[in-house]
This record gives C-alpha cells, structure tokens and sequence, in this order.
C-alpha cells in the first residue's frame, strides 16, 4: 500500500547538509498498522511528510496506493498540482497537536477539507455528521476546540482526515500530548477503523506500548535509515532482533565466569507453560529472575525473561537444551562493558556507583 524505494532527503540550509532520510526502503502492506519508531531526529517526521510530498524527497520514489507520487509532483518544489493535490485526497494525516482552527466548530473543522473537495453545502454536512458519528463525537458537532479534552481533539482531526475517505492515514506521534487512558482509547479508535474500514496506518511513535498495543508490523529509524523492520510478532521470535529488546527490555547484571546469564523469548503457547519451574525441578539448578517484561501483543501473551544460572556457559548445556527443546527463543547476552572494560578504564559500574 505505501512503499518507497531508496528515499533520501538532504535538508541544505546556511550552506549545511542534513541528511534526514538515508536511502529509506519501506514497505507497508494494505491493511496493517505499521509503527515506525526511532530516537528525536532519526528522520521520522522527514518519513512521514515525504509520504505525501509535503516534503520533496531529495531522490528515491514513493508508491502510494499503487500511484507514483513522485511523478506527480512535478520539478518545483512547493506547487503541487492537481494531481498529486487529488492523490493526497486519499492519504489522511493527524498530528501531535491536533491542528484543529480555534475558530471552527468541531463540524466547520471537519468540513474544511470538503469544501476544498467541492462538496456542496448541504453534502458537508452530511457526510461532516457522519464522519463525526464514527468517531463518536456526533454529540459535540457545535463545540469549539477549546471546549474539547484532547482525546476529543484528536477525535476531531481523525474524522477531518477521513474525509476525502482516504486509504491511508498517517500519523505523527499522535497520542504523545495525552495521557495513557487517553491513548489507549485513540489507538483502540485507530484500530476499529483499521479493521472496519480497511485502513492502512502508518504511525510514528516513539512509545513502544504504542507499537505493542496496536501495530502489526514495525520499523526502527536511526539517522535516516531504517535498520531494522518486519512483523512484531516474528521481530519478538527473532535473536538479536533490537526491535524486541527495545520493545521488551530486560535488565540485570550480564554474565560473569561463574554464572550463566539467559535471555529468553516467550511466544505463542511456550508464554503459557511453567517453564522455569520445570527447569528448575528437572534440573536441579536454582535459577533467579534479574528481570522480565511480559504483555499482550496482538492479544496473545509475549515478553522476555533474564535469567541467571549458576556456573559458566560450559555447564549449563543440558539446561540451555531444554529451554529451547520447549520452543523459546534463547540467546546469551554479550557481557558488555562493564565486565570487561578496556585496560586504564574504569568499570562501568564504578561510575554509575552500581554494586556499591
Ligand atoms: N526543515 C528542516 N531544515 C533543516 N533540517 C531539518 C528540517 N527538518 C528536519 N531537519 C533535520 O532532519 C533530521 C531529522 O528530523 P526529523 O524531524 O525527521 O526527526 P524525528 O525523528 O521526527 O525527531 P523527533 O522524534 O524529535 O520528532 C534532524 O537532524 C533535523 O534537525
Ligand atoms: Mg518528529
């Protein structure tokens, strides 16, 4: 539904180069929610605004919907012609902070963009009181913004983004100004009209609970360039996979030569089984929990456990064995740093005052 091939933007202001976008390769298919997630100036807002061209990509091609944007837009940069102004028609974007006219109605604002659609008078209404009814705010059609909570700001913007009944709706970090009661219940409206209308969403966030509860797929953005992406559900399953340790971080000290220390991937039916206590029992080894992350993803129970075993790696085979005979993803964690800190440093944990 959205893809785009080797997209770079270099921003050049004061006879400085930007490179905000690095030979970007996404591609969303129709009828998913797709999160793309990523530090403050990876590149996520450049991604989104090139998608619909209110940003011209510098080189690279964006497909929406079948249709080449970029043909469309023409050589100069801030005249968008009809074409490409009835393409972004079918693209819906919400923001951060809503955009909505303070001096609007909650009606006269989702009407804005069918007056420039040409509807007539009596047709905009229609459809405003419809659209409005969707995002259950039918009841607040003659309210101002300022008279509104957040989440029925928000509310609003989405109901004006449908309006040319787009295929895709894109979404800058929409939910981050309200509050976690709030979020849950835009990603919930999010993902009724992904399901009821089959609606492609694109959605930066930088909240991974967002990504958790919500997305299908996801990406993750770092200085321009997607480095990693795929389906959140195999991302989980998948060893080394950043998305996931993003997603689920574990803490705890890392190995030492006297101790094993396991990261484990809980997905599918394993989330469901006693695993560790049968390690445990059929073992013999006492094993201890130095964190773990559990949560529902795409309603099925997923997360990742560290362990600590006692002894080195070398011992611990017929346990590791068994982890995965059970189907959990397993991986030993890279001691870091601060085991083994460069000779003339001093340990990590000595400057943080751990262990103390
Ligand atoms: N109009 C612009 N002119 C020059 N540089 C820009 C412009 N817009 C963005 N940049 C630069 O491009 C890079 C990417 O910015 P972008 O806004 O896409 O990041 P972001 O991932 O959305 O960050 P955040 O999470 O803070 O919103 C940054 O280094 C930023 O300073
Ligand atoms: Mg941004």
């Amino acid at each position: 539904m959205i893809t785009t091939s080797d997209l770079t933007k270099v921003y050049r202001s004061r006879g400085r180069e930007v490179t905000a976008l690095d030979g970007v390769d996404l591609h969303v298919r129709p009828g998913e929610v797709y999160g793309v997630i990523g530090r403050s100036g990876a590149g996520k807002s450049t991604l989104i605004r090139c998608l619909n061209l209110l940003e011209r990509p510098t080189s690279g091609t964006v497909t929406v919907d079948g249709q080449d944007l970029t043909a469309l837009a023409g050589r100069r940069a801030h005249r968008a012609g009809r074409p490409l102004r009835e393409a972004r028609t079918r693209i819906g974007m919400i923001f951060q902070h809503f955009n909505l006219l303070s001096s609007r109605t909650v009606r006269g604002n989702v009407e804005l963009p069918l007056e420039i659609l040409g509807l007539t008078r009596r047709e905009r209404a229609r459809k405003a009181m419809e659209l409005l009814d969707l995002v259950g705010l039918a009841d607040k059609a003659r309210a101002y913004p300022a008279q509104l909570s957040g989440g029925q700001k928000q509310r609003v913007g989405i109901a004006r983004a449908l309006a040319g009944d787009p295929k895709v709706l894109l979404s800058d970090e929409a939910t981050s100004a309200l509050d976690p009661e709030t979020t849950r219940s835009v990603l919930k409206l999010l993902r009724d009209l992904n399901q009821e209308l089959g609606l492609t969403v694109l959605l930066i966030t930088h909240e991974m609970d967002v990504v958790k509860a919500v997305c299908d797929s996801a990406a993750l953005m770092e200085s321009g360039r997607i480095v990693e992406s795929g389906v959140v559900s195999e991302l989980l399953a998948t060893p080394g996979s950043r998305l996931a340790h993003e997603l689920f971080p574990v803490g705890g000290a890392p190995a030492s030569a006297d101790r094993t220390v396991v990261d484990i991937t809980f997905h599918g039916d394993t989330a469901d089984r006693p695993v560790i206590s049968q390690l445990s029992r059929g073992h013999g080894v006492d094993v201890s929990i130095l964190g773990a992350a559990m949560d529902t993803v795409g309603g099925r129970q997923v997360g990742r456990m560290r362990i600590e075993l006692p002894g080195p790696v070398e011992d611990n085979a017929a346990p590791l064995a068994f982890l995965r005979e059970q189907g959990l993803t397993v991986e030993l964690p890279e001691p870091t740093a601060t085991t083994t800190p460069p000779a003339g440093l001093p340990a990590a944990a000595e400057l943080t005052g751990e262990g103390a």
